[in-house]
């Protein structure tokens, strides 16, 4: 019987250590080395093991993860050793007084740091004795936190022994609980579902999940820790704690399988403080937590304790913030914008706020859905997003301060520049004004298109002077460009004599084109420059393009029913028919039968590169965000390598975008595939 015993505990064994180090792979390196259905099944036989054998379960199993019963308080942990704050700087000449202080403090010219990401989490402290995690602890008051061990134990990537040769008798791991970006969303997504109350942010959401009594739900949370040093430490027997460096402490615990952020570095001096300040910086947005700030640390941990504490911080470390990405401001008022297609986008206008490095003054509401889920009303407080040159948005409201007698902002079913009835398509997320080239807002983008370089490539006519034309009534279609004549020019504002001839000469030279881009310039609705190529090229006339039907159509390589469809409609509307008739009037001519002789090869910052797409775009189709791309010489591809330079995120993104974050190929939202574009 008693070799049966041991031969199910080697068995055990074996099974816990299989399933505890593929946890090391997937949640610490990132790196998942099997399938899912072949961990659950280990994990199964695990568990059916040790129904069998309750009597040799032990807390360490990963099946103890989760505790069983909800706690019905949290109890006091003292931290022996203080959990301390950081003292912050917020621009370069603090970084400057602190070095200057450490190398007074040290008698030397020039020392060396460990530089670490400052995450935007929760510090918390884990105590190993022999190797077995004891005790967990939130940092509280810096000198007594709250027992939360069974909430900690449930996180994967926290060892729950340590299976290195040489353990320490004693081990304080010091770092932060944190919920990872694509976590973030992904549990957002699914309170959404759930019809539950969304988190604010990812810090919200760890702080929310870590502090359940319950640590069954703390379970369902997708959280993170990050080690970033270590408190109490005792060698005991066999330990081999480093007592040289910090560096040397965070490479230990780095083998002893803790999570260190890749980020961290040693580098010495000031200006190379600075440069690291900025290089993470950059990095940023495309991170897979959130940061406020880098952290400088004295690399010499002699030299640590030589520099000591100033009350409640140590002199030996800095954090160096970075501007915050939120920021709460109030909605002063709420416009709907419209663009050359027609869609329609609720912008909060805001009470002057800096967040991410600028003032901003308004923030994009998206659509329709966007602005009733959040449920953000005119009067409102609301917590405002900046990051990197993302558009910036509104996250949410605070309810707590909104004013009495506010009411929900209802979408306008007219458009409220020309007031054409808008609608909303079937499966589209955004309502659009039905009053095509009628609508003045449209009618402005609709002539910036066309005199764009890639359509008609009028020179010397800019959107601010595009502005003053249709609001002067002196061109109403881009049709009455080639109406004009000097003496209405002159007597717009800033209109030298020498620029309203040279811009005569560009209209009268546009009017020889090709007819592959007098397509593209007509602005139809995803017709994308190649696609006007290839029409061009199949059908060699306007006068057949326009007659062709959705079925005909549909012989143009590229064109699907969607495209086919905005084509007949175009064209099916007699005002775009007659302004068609005034140009050609007007002498535009194209050599029909061409369309090969269109230039595709400008050099972009589009061209060449690639690119995958995922979630719904707030204004654009993936199908007119795919044409653009493609029409500058890009490539689309439907998944996410270490090849793909670009991933374009829209609402509720897929996989694809985990897959990006953890690439870490750079994201765009729409904002940002625009600004590309341009
Ligand atoms: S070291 C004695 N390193 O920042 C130094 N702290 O203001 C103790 N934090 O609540 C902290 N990232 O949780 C250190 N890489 C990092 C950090 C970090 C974030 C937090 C920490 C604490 C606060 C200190």
């Amino acid at each position: 019987m008693n070799d049966k015993i041991e031969l199910v505990q080697l068995q055990l064994q074996k099974l816990r250590q299989q399933i505890e180090q593929y946890n090391y792979q997937y949640y610490v390196l990132d790196d998942p080395r099997i399938p899912d259905a072949e961990y659950d099944r280990l994990f199964r036989e695990l568990q059916q093991v040790e129904q069998e054998y309750p009597q040799l379960v032990t807390s360490a199993s990963p099946t103890q993860r989760v505790g069983s019963t909800p706690l019905k308080a949290f109890s006091q942990v003292k931290h022996e050793i203080p959990m301390l704050s950081l003292g912050n700087a917020f621009d370069e000449a603090e970084v400057e007084a602190f070095d200057r202080r450490v190398c007074e403090g040290l008698s030397v010219d020039t020392v060396e740091y460990a530089v670490e990401p400052k995450f935007d989490g929760l510090a918390v402290s884990l105590c190993y004795e022999n190797g077995f995690f004891k005790t967990g602890a939130t940092r509280g008051d810096g000198h007594t936190g709250e027992d939360i061990t069974l909430n900690l134990r449930t996180i994967k990537s926290i060892p729950l022994n340590l299976t290195a040769k040489n353990v320490p008798s004693l081990l304080e791991v010091r770092g932060e609980v944190l919920m990872l970006k694509a976590d973030f969303l992904k549990l957002n997504q699914r309170q959404r579902d759930k019809g539950e109350k969304e988190f604010a942010n990812p810090r919200n959401a760890a702080a929310g999940s870590l502090r359940q009594l319950d640590s069954a739900v703390t379970a369902t949370r997708p959280l993170s820790f990050f080690a970033y040093g270590v408190g109490r430490a005792e060698d005991g027997q066999n330990g081999q704690i480093p007592k040289d460096k910090h560096s040397d402490v965070m490479a230990y615990l780095v083998a002893l399988h803790f999570p260190v952020a890749k980020e961290c570095q040693v580098v010495t001096g000031l200006h190379a403080l600075l440069a690291h300040y900025q290089k993470i910086g950059a990095m940023r947005v495309d991170l897979p937590y959130d940061i406020d700030g880098v952290v400088y640390k004295v690399n010499s941990l002699s030299q640590q304790e030589k520099l000591g504490f100033v009350s409640r911080a140590p002199r030996f470390a800095l954090a160096h913030k970075y501007p915050a990405q939120e920021a709460m401001t109030k909605v002063l008022d709420i416009d709907v914008q419209v663009g050359r297609t027609g869609a329609l986008t609720p912008v909060a206008r805001l009470e002057p706020v800096f967040v991410g490095g600028v003032t901003v003054t308004n923030a994009t509401l998206h659509n329709s859905d966007e602005v009733k889920r959040k449920d953000v009303r005119i009067g409102d407080t609301v917590i405002v997003h900046r990051a990197g040159d993302v558009i910036p948005k509104v996250i949410s409201v605070v309810l707590a301060q909104r004013p009495a007698q506010t009411q929900s902002f209802e979408m306008p079913t007219q458009c409220p520049v020309c007031g054409a009835r808008a609608v909303r398509l079937e499966g589209e997320t955004v309502a659009r004004c039905s009053g095509g080239l009628f609508c003045p807002a449209q009618r402005k983008q609709a002539i910036i298109h066309f005199v764009s370089r890639r359509a008609l490539d009028i020179d010397g006519l800019g959107d601010k002077l595009v502005e003053q034309l249709v609001d002067n009534a002196i061109v109403r279609t881009p049709a009455d460009l080639y109406k004009l004549g000097i003496a209405a020019l002159m007597n717009l504002e800033r209109l030298a004599e020498k620029s309203v001839s040279n811009l005569l000469a560009a209209i009268e030279k546009s009017k020889q084109t090709t007819l592959a881009r007098f397509i593209y310039a007509l602005g139809i609705r995803n017709v994308g420059e190649s696609t006007a190529k290839a029409l061009a090229l199949h059908y060699g006339s306007l006068d057949r393009l326009m007659v062709a039907d959705i079925e005909n159509l549909q012989l143009v390589p590229d064109v699907g029913p969607i495209v086919a469809q905005s084509i007949v409609s175009f064209f099916d509307e007699p005002h775009n028919r007659e302004v068609i008739e005034q140009m050609r009037l007007s002498g535009i001519v194209w050599q029909e039968h061409e369309g090969k002789s269109m230039p595709m090869t400008v050099e972009t910052a589009i061209s060449g590169k690639t690119f995958v797409l995922t979630g719904t775009l707030p204004t654009m189709s993936r199908e007119d965000a795919k044409q653009e791309i493609e029409n500058q010489g890009g490539k689309v591809t439907g998944s996410v390598s270490k090849k793909t330079d670009y991933v374009v995120v829209g609402d509720e993104p897929g996989s694809k975008y985990d897959k990006a974050l953890n690439l870490g190929v750079t994201i765009l939202d729409e904002a940002g595939l625009q600004a590309l574009l341009q």
